[in-house]
């Protein structure tokens, strides 16, 4: 069974191919909040751990204040480091992420965060996450994502599967050697309403 907690242990390591990672994905987001209109701007981070992407961001950009919304995780421990960083706007929900339900009243989104959840499920799971982007999504608004591109690299599927749900790729950054990428892009379809309880994906266990 995954030892989640462990695992953020690697962001502690400067150097670790985790931390790399990081910085790759929050300047997803700083990009993402530099592209959001002026007012208030809802997030939604799915599979959320303890927020080590997103909450140092919003400390730091001039939009953060404006930023309310939600991080799901389902672990307790990681859910309670994550509230003790988080605004008082933005809530951290115990909970499964891997439904609808967890979206419901916090979604359509400006920013959505899939990180460190495409390499713990099935990739018909991750093309029925992708696919209803456009319910979690406000038109305009950005997806950052995360998925490891060691042989097989499903990333150029992941890519055209975001393309397929409307997705314009803005940025798509890999470690030098395989090993973490990260993506991100801008729906520019349409928003579609969220079927309200629908299972999108579970964490396979290692
Ligand atoms: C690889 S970590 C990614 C954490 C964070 N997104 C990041 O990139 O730093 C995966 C996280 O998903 C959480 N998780 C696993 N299954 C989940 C589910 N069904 N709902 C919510 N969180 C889940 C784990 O507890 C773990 O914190």
């Amino acid at each position: 069974m995954n030892d989640w907690t462990e695992w953020h242990g690697a962001y502690d390591d400067p150097e670790s191919p985790l931390s790399q990672r990081l910085l790759a994905v929050q300047q997803q987001i700083r990009l993402a909040l530099d592209r959001t209109a002026p007012g208030q701007v809802r997030l939604l981070s799915l599979c959320a751990g303890q927020g080590r992407d997103v909450l140092p961001v919003l400390a730091s950009h001039p939009r953060g204040a404006d930023v309310t919304g939600r991080l799901v995780e389902l672990d307790p421990d990681l859910c309670a480091a994550a509230r003790s960083a988080a605004p008082a706007s933005v809530d951290v929900v115990e909970g499964d992420a891997g439904t609808t339900a967890a979206c419901g009243g916090a979604v359509p989104a400006d920013v959505l965060l899939l990180c460190g959840i495409f390499g713990n499920i099935p990739d018909e799971d991750i093309a029925r996450t992708i696919a209803a982007v456009p319910a979690l999504l406000v038109a305009g608004g950005t997806v950052v994502w995360t998925r490891s591109t060691r042989v097989p690299d499903v990333t150029p599927r992941l890519r055209s599967w975001f393309s397929d749900a409307g997705v314009a790729e803005t940025a798509f950054v890999a470690a030098p050697r395989p090993g973490w990428a990260v993506g991100a892009g801008v729906l520019r379809a349409r928003s579609i309403p969220l079927d309200r309880d629908r299972r999108l994906f579970s964490f396979v266990e290692a």
